[in-house]
């Protein structure tokens, strides 16, 4: 099947196309197809690079895991001590990568949109590792799969994104993507935090948390992106914790056993308790062992295409 050369955002893939990677996911996941290099092996060394540009732990390591289970080489290329930092265009460096050979890069940037510049002509395959407030499509593709896996579907289901929707990347992504599967979207969070409902047609806007619980099958929750904030307009953690965060005793009150997801990092004490994130409720770290999966899966299918 046919990918783009240049993943940015959920509506560069058709639904065809995330059906074809979420099976491909599963058949990694369950040892289906081996590893190694004949999987993206067409020259002799596919070297792949990822370049964030923005901190990173879980999905830099993720996409340097899975780049090595299908036996392609790693570069690890560092934006801090580069040319970059002498002035060179994104667009040089890449082309300077991709005169060593280097296939795919995967990149995260700060700057919105940034990458869309490279669909007319890519200097060599790109992955979006998100791009400032705009998007982070892996993150959500893997979501959605560790919600098939765990019986946890959005077919006819009702999913809470609850938090900072308006500075989330991954919030951006997953709402163009889980409508897709069958989902209704709630984003909940102060009104600072939520998009104009003009902006977002055909999705729930909620300030009140215990009436979203009430009305949802997940949460999933996320960390204020206070680095993205220009003005502190913003309740202080507690405050924000008291009206917003995600506890065992406010679930236990409505009655309401249903998933918790976040996408990492996680402030404890502030979207989610200390008792919250160490309970069986938690899928956090479901998400963060699927991500292997679905990223060799996306690497494969572009390297492929
Ligand atoms: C997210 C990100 O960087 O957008 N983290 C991640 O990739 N797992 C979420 C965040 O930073 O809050």
């Amino acid at each position: 099947m046919q990918f783009p050369a240049v993943l940015e955002k959920i509506s560069d893939l058709k639904k065809t196309q995330i059906d074809y990677l979420l099976n491909l996911s599963k058949k990694f996941k369950y040892g289906d197809i081996p590893l190694g290099r004949e999987q993206i092996g067409h020259g002799e060394f596919p070297i792949i690079a990822t370049s964030f540009l923005e901190n990173s732990t879980r999905t830099k390591h993720s996409f340097a895991i899975a780049i090595q289970k299908l036996g392609g080489v790693y570069l690890d290329f560092n934006a801090d001590t580069s040319s970059l930092k002498k002035g060179e265009t994104l667009e040089e460096t890449l082309l300077t990568l991709s005169y060593q050979g280097v296939e795919l890069c995967i990149i995260r940037t700060s700057v919105s949109g940034e990458l869309g510049q490279f669909k007319a002509d890519p200097p060599l395959k790109i992955i979006n590792g998100g791009d400032g407030v705009h998007q982070h499509p892996t993150q959500a593709l893997l979501d959605l799969f560790t919600m098939m896996e765990l019986g946890h579907g959005p077919a006819g289901k009702t999913i809470a994104i609850v938090g900072d929707c308006i500075h989330s990347r991954v919030g951006h992504s997953l709402i163009e993507l889980l409508p897709q599967y069958g989902a209704k979207i709630i984003l909940c969070g102060p009104k600072e935090f939520l998009p104009p409902a003009s902006e977002v047609a055909g999705l729930e806007l909620s300030h009140s948390l215990d009436e979203t619980i009430e009305k949802s099958d997940l949460l999933y929750l996320l960390r204020i992106q206070k680095e993205r904030h220009n003005n502190a307009n913003f309740s202080n953690d507690n405050h924000y914790h008291l009206s917003f965060g995600v506890d065992l005793d406010r679930l236990e009150r409505l009655g309401k056993k249903i998933p918790l997801y976040h996408p990492g990092p996680a402030n404890i004490g502030v979207e989610i308790s200390h008792q919250a994130i160490k309970s069986p409720l938690y899928f956090g770290h479901e998400q963060v062992k699927n991500s292997i999966f679905m990223r060799m899966a996306i690497i494969k299918a572009m390297l492929s295409s």
